[in-house]
């Protein structure tokens, strides 16, 4: 592969060090320089790359949510954190949210599909870091993270379970029914729910499930959609807990930008090359960018389909058109900021056939803990995707209007072992070790 030929890397250092403390080799003995170690490997990194890789570091603050009035309420994330962890939640009582997001897979299922009361089309992503996504799902058929968990509660192949079953737990189990009214005020009286399970059709077909939610009052149905939004907004406020951060990558960075740059465990030369070919000559950087590493849009990037021959999940084009008709989207009459940014952009969102077989681009924050990769759990090792990259080997084309974003990179095994070390350095440490893991009994219990 052809080397980056820009400024070195004593320019933008220059660029980046305002501050001013001299980045010129250390005496003989010292800890090695930045520069000195760049010269050494022979890497050289433009101003511009210096941008791009501040940029990817600086994890922000968690954007608000305000179509969620408890998504910063302590209570409400511990409340969710239990029901996380509850498979009484599903039709069989055996599958959890944490049957799939499991803590010891980095908050995934470490299958190639998902595997709940049926089985799924897809891979299940980390939930870590998903309060930062503007649209959750490898479709982004939800638009906030507590409508986004109404959908596996009643899904068939996930938890199969229904909406008045959930509030008539919530109902029945002490710990809950106090957690709850403590959070959100009274329970509305619901009649006994829990007596005929019961939903209405999302994008399955009806049956008699359907039918019992049709036979219910109305005041009935509504109670109960109340319960269930609520322990939605419960479950999106214990998410919301779940960052990661301080990566070796992270801290590298830290250590370039204090201008007095000390090496970093598991940052070392290879990461630094890889770093150099992701925010350069590579591309990677074109769709992974910012601080999740992910600029969070939609692309088709043409990986072949498990079962060969040509695509059959359209992706975006079916998200966008789900989204837009969820009763529990963002414009809603259950969000608390129907008028706000996040239902202005549901609102506005286009649907177009372009957006055919198209799939969010994915943070690469702890990448290598969470394969299977893509969305349908098609390659088994980061270095099977970095291969792909390369050679675009099967990579299927849907039509000729398909936007042609990559090109083969032709790199060689080195450079593949390089962007592998680099992604590597991603894997950070839970922002908030309390709700890394299963919780203790109900808080007050
Ligand atoms: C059977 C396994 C399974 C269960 C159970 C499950 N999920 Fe998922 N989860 C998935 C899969 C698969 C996806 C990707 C879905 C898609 O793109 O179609 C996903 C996606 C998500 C996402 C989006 C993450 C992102 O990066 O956009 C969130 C958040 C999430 N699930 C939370 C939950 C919650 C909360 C529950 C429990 C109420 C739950 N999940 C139950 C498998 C599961
Ligand atoms: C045109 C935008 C684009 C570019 C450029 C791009 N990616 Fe991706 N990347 C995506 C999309 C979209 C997916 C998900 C595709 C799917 O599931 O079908 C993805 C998936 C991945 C995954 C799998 C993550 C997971 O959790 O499953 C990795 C790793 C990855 N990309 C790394 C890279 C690297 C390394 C480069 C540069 C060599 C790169 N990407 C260039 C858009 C891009």
């Amino acid at each position: 592969m052809r080397r980056w030929s820009g400024l070195i890397l004593l320019v933008a250092l220059a660029a980046c060090d305002r501050s001013g403390p001299s980045t010129e080799p250390t005496a003989a003995g010292g800890p090695p320089d930045l520069p000195g170690l760049l010269r050494t490997h022979g890497v050289e990194l433009t101003p511009r790359q210096w941008g791009r890789i501040e940029r990817m570091a600086e994890v922000p603050e968690l954007p608000a949510d305000p179509t969620n009035r408890v998504a910063d309420d302590l209570a409400a994330a511990r409340f969710g954190h239990q029901l996380f962890f509850d498979p009484r939640l599903s039709a069989g009582g055996d599958v959890s949210c944490a049957s799939c997001h499991d803590p010891a897979h980095d908050f995934t299922d470490g299958l190639r599909v998902a595997e709940g009361a049926g089985l799924n089309l897809r891979n299940t992503p980390t939930v870590l870091n998903a309060g930062h996504h503007r649209w959750l799902t490898w479709d982004g058929r939800s638009d906030s993270l507590w409508a986004q968990a109404l959908e596996p509660l009643e899904n068939e192949v996930e938890m199969a379970g229904d909406r008045c079953s959930v509030a008539a737990l919530v109902h029945a189990d002490p710990a809950y029914h106090r957690a709850y009214e403590s959070i959100f005020g009274p329970l509305p009286d619901l009649a006994d729910p829990g007596e005929a399970p019961a939903r209405p059709v999302r994008e399955g077909t009806p049956d008699s499930l359907h039918e019992r939610w049709e036979a219910l009052p109305p005041d009935t149905r509504r109670a109960v959609d109340e319960v269930f939004v609520n322990v939605g907004k419960s479950m999106g406020a214990y998410q919301r807990r779940l960052g990661s951060a301080d990566a070796p990558f992270d801290r590298f960075v830290a250590s370039v930008a204090s201008g007095r740059y000390e090496p970093v465990p598991g940052f070392g030369a290879r990461e630094l090359r890889g770093l150099a070919l992701f925010t350069g000559e590579a591309g990677c950087w074109e769709c992974h960018a910012g601080p999740m590493i992910t600029t969070g849009e939609f692309h088709n990037i043409g990986v072949p389909p498990v079962a060969g021959g040509m695509p059959t999940d359209s992706g975006r084009h079916a998200g966008t058109s789900i989204v837009k008709r969820d009763p529990f989207n963002a414009a809603g009459e259950w969000s608390d900021h129907p008028e706000g940014g996040r239902a202005r952009m549901v609102r506005t969102l286009v649907e177009t056939p372009d957006n055919w077989g198209r799939f969010r681009t994915p943070s690469l924050r702890e990448v290598s803990r969470t394969a299977p990769y893509m969305h349908e759990g098609r390659f088994e090792t980061l270095e099977d995707v970095v291969r792909f990259y390369s050679t675009l080997e099967g990579a299927v084309q849907l039509d000729h209007h398909q936007e042609s974003v990559l090109e083969p990179l032709h790199l060689d095994d080195e450079e593949v072992a390089q962007l592998v070390a680099f992604l590597e350095s991603l894997d950070g440490q839970p922002a908030d070790p309390a709700f890394a893991s299963a919780p203790g009994a109900v808080p007050g219990d």
